[in-house]
């Protein structure tokens, strides 16, 4: 049965109610959807407008539903939407009392709270699932602490660090996306139900009840943004998809780094595929997939941004747009989130590759200038004179840590037998010991702080 038949002649064409309905997708609003209800016939009840007994039935009856949906007894289908298919089950089962639950409501401020209810809990599940990961990051950056590898520029060997430093910098990342989302579910915690279709209700109804009972912060201040504000949805979309890009670049570094090129990192035979032809191939497809899937959450952002551009005031049917995308980012992101966290501990570190690079291509070179710079030569002389010396090893073919002190003196004076100690990797990450730094004790630090604020979400 449709809730507003009685003002038409003659039932929807097929195709025209197959287009229409949501059923198909709000379907997994059936909980929130009844919880919403309970809390609204409660406050009817308790605000005199049913009696206290009706809205006892009706809350037994919703109850009934919940349980039968939740044994799956109750299949969910046969009505427009998740709203209808409630009511109808109601008034299939309690009769006449049944019919006053829609008093001093409109679908529209229902659909607008049932969906902060169910995005209350995703933002709850985007926590849990980015904690998962940066505990993930923290026991491989644990493991780093004592590895030195190269950072990049450019994709250029860059300066030695600590490996840890490269861990903790996607921790970092992931730490800000836990900020975010509680922000955005803090902004969504706003309760549209009592806005009416657009304009309210001439009910004595009491907002600050069904508030309560729902557990929102308060009751949205303004009906008709109440029932078309969706900036919820999109704040969602942007932290998804600001995830996704954050894992997106770790699956791209791990990919690199587990090349044959770079070869510091093993993806485990779990998380790896082979190739139907090429008997000798080992692949990175679930980073890969993951790093995929960034562009699909990207352009659900994309769709919700466009569909309310132009929406006026208040409720439009364009807003029902709002949910598959949703619905799909969500899953999709929870998904990836967790089999980075869940791969990442099976990752192994190759230390001698990392150590090796860590030398390699002149990495340890502005080093060499910083020592120059530290006997009194400006650093930009000094960074010229390293220049020559690199330059001077390309042509050669000799590396920074073959050459003598001797050697080293030839470009400057300056240079003390202690030069060959400062060119060798772990001394270079070790210098950098300043506040967020790569040396050892600096990305330790780093750590611990990093499991503070991790603490914070976890307790
Ligand atoms: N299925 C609708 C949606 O998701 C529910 C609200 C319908 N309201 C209306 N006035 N047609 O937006």
């Amino acid at each position: 049965m449709k809730l507003w038949e009685g003002r038409f002649d003659a039932p929807t064409a097929k195709n025209a109610d197959m287009f229409n309905d949501s059923l198909p997708f709000d379907c997994r609003l059936w909980a929130v959807d009844i919880a919403a209800s309970i809390a609204h016939a409660t406050m009817l009840g308790s605000c005199g407008i049913i009696t206290e007994q009706e809205s006892k039935l009706i809350c037994d009856g919703l109850n009934s539903i919940a349980d039968d949906i939740a044994a799956g007894k109750l299949e969910i289908e046969g009505a427009e939407d998740i709203h209808s298919f409630v009511e109808n089950k109601l008034v299939e089962r309690i009769g006449e009392a049944g019919k006053k639950l829609h008093t001093a409501r409109s679908r529209n401020d229902q659909v607008a709270t049932d969906f902060r209810l169910y995005a209350r809990n995703a933002f709850d599940c985007l926590t849990e699932s980015l904690a998962w990961l940066v505990d993930s990051l923290c026991l491989k950056a644990s493991e780093g602490l004592k590895l030195i590898m190269p950072g990049y520029t450019h994709l250029r060997k860059a300066q030695p660090m600590c490996a840890g430093h490269f861990f903790n910098a996607y921790s970092e990342m992931f730490l800000r996306d836990m900020d975010r989302v509680r922000a955005s579910r803090d902004r969504a915690n706003v309760m549209p139900l009592g806005s009416g279709a657009l304009a309210g209700t001439s009910y004595p109804i009491d907002r600050d009840l069904t508030c309560e009972l729902l557990e929102f912060d308060m009751p949205c201040e303004n009906s008709l943004d109440g029932v078309s504000d969706r900036d919820f949805v999109a704040e969602f979309l942007f932290d998804c998809s600001m995830i996704m890009s954050h894992l997106s670049r770790l699956c791209e570094d791990i990919i690199l780094y587990s090349t044959e090129e770079f070869g510091y990192f093993e993806i485990a035979d779990e998380y790896s595929t082979g190739s139907s032809i090429m008997p000798q191939k080992k692949n990175p497809d679930i980073p890969e997939l993951m790093r995929g899937k960034t562009g699909r959450v990207y352009g659900h952002l994309m769709a919700l941004l466009t569909t309310i551009k132009a929406i006026p005031l208040a409720y439009n049917k364009d807003l029902q747009e709002d949910k598959e995308g949703f619905f799909d980012a969500e899953k999709q992101t929870i998904n990836c989130l967790n089999i980075m966290a869940e791969m990442l501990p099976s990752i192994k570190l190759n230390k001698k590759r990392m150590a090796k690079a860590a030398e390699a291509e002149f990495c340890c070179a502005t080093d060499v200038a910083d020592y120059l710079a530290k006997k009194g030569v400006p650093f930009r002389t000094a960074h010229g004179v390293t220049g020559r010396i690199v330059r001077r090893c390309i042509e050669t073919g000799r590396t920074l840590q073959n050459m003598s002190a001797e050697d080293y003196r030839q470009f400057a004076p300056e240079f003390g037998d202690d030069i060959c100690d400062v060119v060798k990797g772990k001394s270079c990450a070790e210098a950098r010991s300043s506040f967020g730094g790569a040396s050892p004790e600096s990305v330790k630090q780093n750590l611990k702080s990093i499991k503070r604020r991790l603490k914070k979400y976890v307790d």
